[in-house]
């Protein structure tokens, strides 16, 4: 079964909306298997966006997201991924549509409320970069006979 990274970022934290955010994975089905409330250091910031260095706004992103807490977690289910990435909506909130979370909580590009990993392997390392294997917990719900 798939998993996926997501997080809240700082501005989501600020605003008390990451108990909406987990409702929201919750009632699609998806499973909560960690989850941790976490400074994310100037190190974990650079490696995590990588891919973003050359862009001229990589400072500003790796300003923004070790600027307070974010809600780190990691979700399993059908399709999680992709799933996910369509339940938050376009990378700028200003495109994305209302009904997803960044449609629906944010204004601006520089602060999306989420983060969510947007392939296997990125899921596969943004998972390790910022979990234990023993902070992912696997077990089964009841639920699943009625979902699956
Ligand atoms: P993530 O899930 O956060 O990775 O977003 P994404 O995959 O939808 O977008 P992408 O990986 O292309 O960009 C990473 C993050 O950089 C975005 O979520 C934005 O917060 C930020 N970002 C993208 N474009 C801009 C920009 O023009 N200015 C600023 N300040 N930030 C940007
Ligand atoms: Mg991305």
């Amino acid at each position: 079964i798939q998993q996926t990274f997501l997080m809240v970022k700082p501005d989501g934290v600020q605003r008390s909306i990451v108990g909406e955010i987990v409702s929201r994975f919750e009632k699609k089905g998806f499973q909560l298997v960690g989850a941790k409330l976490m400074h994310v250091s100037q190190d974990l910031a650079e490696t995590h966006y990588g891919e973003h260095r050359e862009k001229p706004f990589f400072k500003e992103l790796v300003d923004f997201i070790t600027s307070g807490p974010v809600f780190a977690m990691v979700w399993e289910g059908e399709n999680v991924i992709a799933n996910a990435r369509q339940m938050m909506g376009k990378t700028n909130p200003q495109e994305a549509l209302p009904g997803t979370i960044r449609g629906d909580y944010g204004l601006i590009v520089d602060k999306n409320v989420i983060h969510g990993s947007d392939s296997p392997e990125s899921a596969q390392r943004e998972i390790a970069l910022f979990f234990s294997e023993s902070e992912v917990v696997s077990y089964n719900k009841q639920l699943n006979s009625l979902l699956y």
